[in-house]
């Protein structure tokens, strides 16, 4: 048995993801994470809710609401919708959690003992009227160099140019309108992450089996340029971990806090320690999972994410962890996605553009989101979710391949054989072969998911659905019962045990549609099938057996369009 330690890109406080959000990160983490429990290893699955930084403070503004209770409201909309998709995490943890102020100030007091901190003063746009240091991007004006009126401090929209905030004309806070703006100085601290560049080249080119989108991103940021920058780790908000070195205050830095990217993967480590306490457990509970030195030598990280998050995860937090000099675990594979498109578009948060994780339960149960987005998800490069698409892989894979074989399966055991799974008859040439080809898929797919190809995987996955499919066409129980009941029992028995297989292997895939053919089999041992000939017999005759509602509905032309209408425009 392996540890297997997963997270997953914790996802923005301020709203509700997009299905290409989902993709991108905790779907195919909980996939992963599933399969490594159903081959019956130890798992720790952590996600939390990225809560500190100014969009969170001000989408709690605009809510009128404090920024705690927003974070707290949204924090649980958010898990509730995680669970609506039966991700399954250990542990959903916040970054705002007492346990990660104390790490993050932790790691800030390591890397300044260690000489890694520079703090260094600059000026800043203060606006007044908020009383507060604005962020470039919240700064607007005109551009000195296209005249667009509505220009970013940090670039302009229009004509791209990157910007100061000092170039703009008539500058104004986005935040108020107010144009009653001083430049003030103030002092920031510094990740010197230039020190930390040969140990994190030498790191990254060990890991010779990470996928080229991974390292090819992590090496641009790495020598491009001038290279990899010192990076400012602190910001003059409210909301936010108060910078600490360590327990101990840090003079001159009152009132600041640390960035949100600086405090937002230690979340990774703080929420399996909001875990171990959420359990009445001590810290050995959780530091077993992250500390070499206290038994996490053999336990294999596995980090998922979108190819933006993928500089932070290479180069800035293996920053923090070699820069604190302690034995924390690095990421042993990282699995980063390309982006999902939305119907010749792209899915937009900002705009409201594409399905969102609760629009998406509100018309049809996770499993069919589970399955299309996994079995499309953005590996290789982008990929396109469109309802033309969507209609027919719901209704080919899922109601006429899956669903249709068990509830044929279990109509017609019913129908001629009563409650109880039949005996008789003897397998041959046919039920061998399809063991055999069963066999050779299954181990496919098996090595599929275990290097993480999501898409290969369903692909797998769905060929184990059809050769099942196939074997019931070719032999034909319900033609053979009328001349030979017992060879035709023998095929049903063989059917069911399929069954129960199938619930099995497409459990990380499809939860809720596998408790269901498991419960139709009248079967709770989701023992995986190592040895599928021996797997295929699990069932004896005799055992009871449910006929279950279908487990997948056709999606009608008429919903097709009504929903390709009703997700077009702006969410409301
Ligand atoms: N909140 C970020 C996003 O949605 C991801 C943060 S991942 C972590 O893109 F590294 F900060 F944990
Ligand atoms: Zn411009």
């Amino acid at each position: 048995m392996a540890r297997i330690l997963i997270t997953s890109a914790i996802p923005y406080i301020n709203g509700i993801k997009h299905l290409g959000n989902l993709v991108g990160s905790q779907l195919p983490a909980d996939l992963f994470a599933r399969f490594m429990r159903g081959r019956g290893h130890e798992v720790m699955f952590i996600c939390a809710t990225d809560e500190h930084g100014t969009p969170a403070e001000l989408a709690a503004a605009k809510a009128g609401v404090p920024v705690e209770q927003f974070c707290a409201d949204m924090h649980k909309v958010q898990a509730d919708i995680a669970a609506g998709f039966r991700l399954s995490f250990d542990h959903f943890g916040r970054s705002s959690s007492q346990r990660n102020h104390r790490l993050t100030q932790h790691f800030a007091g390591r890397l300044a003992e260690a000489g890694l901190i520079a703090e260094v003063s600059e000026k800043q746009v203060f606006s007044v009227d908020d009383n507060r240091f604005l962020p470039d991007r919240y700064i607007t004006g005109t551009c000195p160099n296209c005249g667009y009126e509505s220009a970013r401090g940090d670039q302009c929209e229009n004509c791209t140019k990157q910007l100061d905030p000092t170039d703009l004309i008539n500058p104004r806070s986005s935040i108020s309108g107010s144009t009653n703006l001083e430049v003030r100085q103030t002092k920031h601290l510094y990740l010197k992450q230039r020190a930390l560049k040969a140990k994190l080249e030498a790191w990254i080119d060990s890991k010779k089996d990470w996928p080229i989108l991974t390292t090819s991103i992590a090496k641009k940021w790495l020598n491009d340029g001038d290279g990899l920058q010192d990076r400012g780790i602190t910001r003059d908000l409210y909301w936010g971990i108060p910078v600490k070195k360590g327990d101990q205050p840090w003079p001159g830095m009152e009132g600041k806090v640390f960035y949100v990217w600086f405090d937002a993967p230690i979340e990774y480590i703080a929420g399996t320690a909001e875990w171990a306490d959420a359990h009445g457990l001590d810290d050995a509970a959780w530091e077993r999972w992250w500390r070499t030195d206290k038994g996490a030598a053999d336990v294999t990280y596995y980090q998922f994410m979108g190819k933006d998050n993928v500089p932070f995860h290479t180069l800035s937090f293996p920053a923090t962890i070699l820069g604190s000099g302690e034995p924390w675990k690095l990421v042993d594979y990282l699995k980063s996605f390309n982006y999902l498109n939305y119907d010749g578009g792209q899915f937009s948060t900002s705009q409201g553009r594409g399905i969102f994780m609760d629009q998406a339960l509100s018309i049809l149960p996770s499993d069919y989101w589970r399955w299309w987005l996994l079995s499309h998800a953005p590996e290789s490069s982008d990929s396109e979710f469109t309802w033309e698409n969507f209609q027919a892989s719901v209704n080919k894979d899922l109601a006429d391949v899956l669903g249709n074989l068990v509830s044929r399966v279990t109509k017609f055991a019913r129908s001629k054989f009563g409650d109880v799974i039949p005996a008789g008859g003897t397998p041959g040439a046919r039920e061998a072969a399809l063991i055999d080809a069963l066999t050779t898929q299954l181990r496919s797919y098996e090595a599929n998911m275990a290097a993480m190809e999501v898409r290969k995987s369903a692909a797998d996955l769905r060929a184990l659905w059809v050769a099942g499919n196939e074997y019931l066409q070719a032999a034909a129980p319900w033609t053979v019962v009328k001349s030979d009941p017992d060879q035709a029992a023998m095929m049903i028995r063989l059917a069911m045990n399929l069954i129960r297989v199938y619930a099995i292997i497409s459990r990380p895939f499809i939860p809720d549609a596998a408790a269901a053919m498991m419960h139709a089999v009248g079967s709770a041992d989701w023992t995986w099938p190592d040895d599928l000939a021996a797997a295929m017999q699990t069932l004896p005759a005799g055992t009871g057996f449910n006929v279950p509602e279908n487990l997948f509905r056709k999606i009608t032309d008429e919903e097709r369009a009504d929903w390709q209408q009703r997700f077009a425009g702006i969410r409301t």
